[in-house]
């Protein structure tokens, strides 16, 4: 089995990073947003590839002790195979690094794979914003973390 690398993004991946987006979600980034995310000072994108593939990604923005996590996917051929998890923790020893201790994300109410994985890393729920995501209309359930 292939082994996964993870490590920040580079303008060679936004292509895939854009083909996962549209797998994943109903208002997709797209290449514009992702070099958007390349050029800025605070946000960025970790991806893990198997081979030359990118099987996953986390894009995340941070500000002094906060990270704000954007998304976060795993294409869906690669799923429950921990890569998730490993993008996470990674995640994790990037922002530690940056001296960040509190972690902030939104996600659909009816996503239960994620809340479930982000209530295995500590993630607690925190709130709900009525009506946040479009198409189809859902509350997000707004989740913290602080290690
Ligand atoms: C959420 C997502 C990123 C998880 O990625 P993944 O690579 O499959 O996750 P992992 O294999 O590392 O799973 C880690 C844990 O998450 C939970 N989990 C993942 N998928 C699950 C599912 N379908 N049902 C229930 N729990 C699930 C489990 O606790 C799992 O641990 P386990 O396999 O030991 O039981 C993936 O389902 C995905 O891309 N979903 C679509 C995009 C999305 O909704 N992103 C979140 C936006 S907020």
């Amino acid at each position: 089995m292939e082994e996964l690398k993870i490590s920040l993004f580079e303008k060679g991946d936004i292509d895939s990073l854009v083909k996962i987006e549209e797998e994943c979600f109903s208002y997709p980034f797209k290449a514009k947003d992702f070099e958007g995310l390349y050029e800025s000072d605070i946000s960025n994108v970790l991806i893990a590839k198997k081979g030359e593939d990118v099987v996953g990604y986390v894009s995340f923005t941070v500000i002094l002790d906060e990270c704000q996590i954007i998304n976060f996917a795993t294409q869906s051929l690669y799923r429950r195979q921990g890569i998730g998890k490993e993008i996470m923790n990674a995640l994790f020893s990037h922002c530690k690094e940056k001296g960040v201790t509190k972690y902030f994300l939104e996600v659909r109410v009816s996503n239960a794979p994620a809340i479930a994985l982000y209530k295995s890393f500590g993630f607690y729920e925190v709130g709900v914003s009525k009506g946040h995501f479009r198409a189809p209309l859902e509350d997000a359930l707004l989740m913290n973390l602080e290690l």
